[in-house]
């Protein structure tokens, strides 16, 4: 199959990989890069579970092609913390409880950052409608809600 060669940047290190043309981010990630944070459920765009910042904008990892990411920045949940000091969110996700099996939190996570960053935090409701699209199977929607809430302070 035809492959690519293509420079990125993740969590702020620059790698310069050779991939199938019809690789994904997420598999880039997880399978080339050793990166397996972001989640596969569905690998269809339904879940969420994939959800990464491409040059500050979340995105579905899973539906984003690899060759496609030439000269991008991506975040992921590798990414967030500093040293020891975990990300705002992260912390808030802890003290909300805002998780039970904890599969779809680094997509939570990485898409809250996004409503935080582009100001979706007015009220429960317009972050709940904003992470509308990452899904948990627990049930722990108004706990991250919260979380969210509290990163936001
Ligand atoms: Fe990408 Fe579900 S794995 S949206």
């Amino acid at each position: 199959a035809p492959s690519s060669r293509l420079s990125l940047t993740v969590n702020g290190t620059r790698h310069t990989v050779t991939v199938d043309n019809r690789t994904s981010l997420l598999d880039l990630l997880r399978e080339h890069l050793g990166l397996t944070g972001s989640k596969k459920g569905c690998d269809a765009g339904a879940c969420g579970a994939c959800t990464v910042l491409v040059d500050g904008r979340r995105q579905n990892a899973c539906l984003t092609l690899a060759v496609r990411m030439e000269g991008a920045e991506v975040t992921t949940i590798e990414g967030l913390a500093d040293g020891d000091q975990l990300h705002a969110l992260q912390q808030a996700f802890i003290d909300q409880d805002a998780f039970q099996c904890g599969y779809c939190t680094p997509g939570q996570i990485l898409s809250g950052v996004a409503c935080i960053q582009e100001g979706h935090t007015r009220s429960p409701e317009e972050i709940a409608e904003w992470m509308s699209g990452n899904i948990c199977r627990c049930g722990c929607y108004p706990k991250i809600v919260s979380a969210v809430q509290q990163a936001a302070g």
